[in-house]
């Protein structure tokens, strides 16, 4: 008799195992222009580190983790999703004495989730997905969410669509969660039975129950935007004034709580019209308590993860619709690799860095993330500070990244259109026009 396979697994034959691999190749090429360094984890790890870092009352810890004794009694788990091993490895690695903050990706890690299988829901599945480990402000956030919708639109050109919201912090929650509570409070009989669990240990996640009668009551609930404190809520609005610069187009969406127990303030969701929004591409966040929560010293952090199979399904129903276009400078993704897909770019082979520095207030930060997002779409690999360094000592982690060009932008280059460009191996620099820039970048040796 034959043994088929697991339910919720799928096997990728030959010219499928083609799509991913070109779907690949794009991925760890933005990740390496968005200056990542990939991590590869173990596919098992304690149940532990998950219940710990995911939450005890999230789905995936209530239901859909796959726990195992091994021969010494050890409870393991097939790993869930990416972001507490990449903690667990950050913290266990030493990567917390490197330079921060720290940047890790990963391309088509699987994931195990016993979920009831559906149409882009599967028991293994894998994802992409980076976190950013060691910076707390808004620029963090909005260059994960940039480099996200680059994602999509690197994989499935066109429409990339972002949701996005905040759900404040320790100080604001409670008061949200009690607002949350009252409302629902006489009306427990009219929600399912797993909402009412929620009532008790995770309102939040009243919100995105699926149930009809629950979606009813949750139409007319509080949401966390109002109940957001001071700093949650400059936080925010700095996230949308950096993404604005981005030009990355967003929603928000007020009703967006995310089904992991670990975010802080910004969550947000990638969509694409070919799925409907009810099948995310991906999602992620900032998580400014999960190092803390696993063992660590206090630290921001904040990233997300796209779901493989759906970008493919997303990428398969463009095929289809024969709309593909390739993305060579069409300003939306970043230059597809020649050849069809090609080979995986390699540190070696990318271009040098460019470090973009920022000599001044807001306003400049916010066009230094232009500047890299402009390089980065010209395959140039940049960064940018994202700890409100002083000149000096952008100038010093430029070095120790390894950049062999910075761009220099004060407030009186702002106001005058123009940049200054440093050459890091002597030290000279020369003032050009804004959006001379680059050229004169990728002119460099
Ligand atoms: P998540 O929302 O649980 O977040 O998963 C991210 C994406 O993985 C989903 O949007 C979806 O595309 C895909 N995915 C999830 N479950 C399944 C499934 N059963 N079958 C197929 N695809 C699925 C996380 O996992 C977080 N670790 C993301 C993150 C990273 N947040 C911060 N950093």
């Amino acid at each position: 008799m034959l043994v088929s396979r697991p339910r919720g697994t799928s096997d990728i034959l030959p010219v499928e195992a083609a799509r991913w691999r070109r779907v690949e190749a794009r991925l760890h090429r933005l990740f390496l222009l968005f200056g990542f360094g990939e991590i590869r984890t173990p596919v098992f790890e304690h149940a532990d580190l998950f219940e710990r870092g995911v939450g005890e009352a999230s789905d995936i810890v209530e239901k859909e983790m796959y726990v195992f004794p091994d021969r010494a009694g050890r409870r393991l788990t097939l790993r869930p999703e990416g972001t507490a091993p990449v903690v667990r490895a950050y913290l266990e690695g030493g990567l917390k004495t490197a330079p921060q903050p720290v940047k890790l990706y990963y391309v088509s890690t699987p994931m195990f989730r016993y979920s009831r299988p559906a149409a882009g829901r599967y028991r293994q599945f894998h994802q992409a997905g980076c976190e950013v480990i060691g910076a707390g402000g808004p620029l963090a956030d909005a260059e994960a969410v940039a480099l996200a919708h680059a994602c999509v639109e690197a994989a499935v050109p066109g429409g990339a669509q972002v949701l996005l919201n905040s759900i404040g912090c320790p100080e604001c929650r409670p008061s949200y969660r009690e607002a949350l509570r009252d409302h629902y409070r006489d009306r427990l009989a009219e929600l399912c039975p797993d909402c009412r669990r929620r009532w008790e240990r995770n309102p939040l996640r009243l919100l995105d129950c699926k149930d009809p009668g629950c979606r009813h009551l949750a139409a007319a609930a509080p949401v966390p935007l109002t109940h957001l404190c001071s700093a949650c809520r400059a936080h925010f609005e700095a996230v949308r004034w950096f993404l604005e610069a981005a030009e990355v187009p967003y929603r928000i969406e007020q009703a967006l709580v995310r089904g992991l127990d670990y975010y802080t303030r910004t969550v947000f969701e990638l969509g694409h019209p070919r799925l409907g929004l009810q099948a995310s591409l991906g999602g992620g966040g900032r998580y400014d308590g999960l190092v803390e929560e696993l063992g660590g010293p206090r630290t921001p952090a904040a990233g997300f993860a796209l779901g493989m199979e759906r970008l493919l399904e997303a990428a398969a129903e463009e095929e289809g619709r024969g709309e593909t276009r390739e993305q060579e400078g069409d300003g939306s993704g970043l230059a597809a690799e020649r050849g069809g897909g090609g080979g995986l770019p390699a540190w070696e082979e990318a271009p040098p860095l460019l470090f973009v520095a920022a000599a001044g207030g807001e306003g400049v930060r916010r066009e230094c993330l232009a500047l890299a997002l402009a390089a980065r779409r010209r395959g140039i690999p940049a960064e940018i500070d994202l700890l409100d360094r002083s000149l000096k000592a952008q100038l010093k982690h430029a070095a120790r990244l390894g950049a062999t060009t910075v761009l220099i932008l004060g407030e009186e280059e702002l106001a005058r259109g123009s940049v200054l460009v440093r050459d890091m191996a002597d030290g000279r620099q020369r003032e050009v026009a804004r959006e001379e820039a680059l050229t004169a970048v990728a002119g460099r040796d």
